[in-house]
């Protein structure tokens, strides 16, 4: 077996602390050696990587890695770009971009609602009608992503001011081609409209807010699957229990995805790109589509 030299992971943040969360999974899938950055800069990338690259051999830089943490999907992109471009082959490192671990959670929601609507519905995400709240967290904007990718009708929907959907969904059609629409949905007219109207709800909203009460569900005649991502009680749905999965949800026709149930696919899924990265003979770098893709494979 050829020496790859220990794992080491490098892990970036532009906040105050990079996330135990993180930390544990990293370890767990096989890191030897993680070290926090925190406060990073978009400018100090390239310095760091070319610190790190140039220390070791070539074939010792697939197992060294750099994540890319925070609270921000757009900026954690960037610094992978700044990060990639920093490279002086064949002087590379694998890297891995999880802000708040909202690439992978969005990537299990979706995978998760993605299997329902196949095996219950015979139906892919093409022209499927998502609603989300919690939209402009970061969660609710990788998710809007992956399934407008896949073909779907998205809404972002605002709950304070329509103004910040609106940059997200430009934003969006900048960086990733695909058009969402940008909905305010702060009266209780506006938020049923849209609950009725959407074949697909992913509930992205802050934890313990519930975004869906029982007075919307019976609204909800379209609904083919609601999913939640909020395990902090109280539900982000009504009525919504933690590892439902695709079971019908009490109130109304439509099926469930509980927190846990898409919690269980993240682990897999961010544990299963730690472990890729220090598996790999060659530099790898994992984004939400490397995220969405694996994350596929546990739910089919
Ligand atoms: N199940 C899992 O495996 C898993 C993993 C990670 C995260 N999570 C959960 O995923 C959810 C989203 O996380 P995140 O990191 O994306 O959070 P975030 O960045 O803090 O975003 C929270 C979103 O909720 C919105 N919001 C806040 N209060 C609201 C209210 N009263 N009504 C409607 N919307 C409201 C925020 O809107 P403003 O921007 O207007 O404040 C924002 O869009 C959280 O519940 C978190 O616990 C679950």
């Amino acid at each position: 077996m050829s020496d790859k030299g220990t794992p080491i992971l490098h892990m970036l943040d532009p906040s105050e602390h990079v996330s135990p969360f993180d930390v544990n999974m990293a370890t767990d899938a096989g890191f030897k050696v993680i070290i926090p950055y925190t406060h990073v800069e978009l400018k100090k990338v390239t310095a760091l990587v070319q610190d790190a690259i140039f220390s070791r051999p070539p074939n010792y830089g697939p197992q060294t890695g750099v994540f890319f943490g925070g609270k921000d999907a757009i900026l954690a992109l960037d610094m992978m770009k700044a990060a990639k471009e920093a490279m002086v082959p064949p002087f590379e490192l694998s890297t891995f971009a999880d802000p708040a671990g909202s690439f992978t959670t969005a990537a299990a929601m979706v995978a998760c609602v993605e299997k329902v609507l196949k095996d219950k519905f015979n139906t892919d995400w093409k022209g499927v009608k998502v609603a989300i709240f919690g939209a402009t967290g970061v969660v609710g904007f990788a998710s809007s992503i992956i399934t407008a990718l896949e073909g779907a009708k998205v809404q972002l929907v605002a709950h304070r001011g329509v103004e910040r959907v609106v940059k997200a969904a430009e934003l969006s059609k900048e960086r990733f081609g695909v058009d969402l629409e940008a909905v305010p949905g702060e009266t209780p007219e506006q938020k049923r409209d849209i609950i009725a109207g959407a074949d697909v709800i992913f509930a992205a909203a802050a934890a313990g807010v519930q975004v869906v009460s029982k007075e919307h569900k019976e609204l909800a005649k379209n609904l083919k699957v609601i999913a939640d991502v909020n395990a902090v009680p109280p539900a982000g749905v009504e009525g919504m229990e933690l590892f439902m999965n695709g079971e019908p949800l009490p109130g109304c026709s439509a099926l469930g995805v509980g927190p846990l149930a898409i919690g269980d696919v993240k682990y897999k899924t961010e544990s299963g790109l730690f472990k890729q990265m220090i598996a790999s003979d060659k530099a790898v770098h994992f984004d939400f589509r490397d995220a969405f893709a694996l994350a596929r494979s546990f739910c089919s």
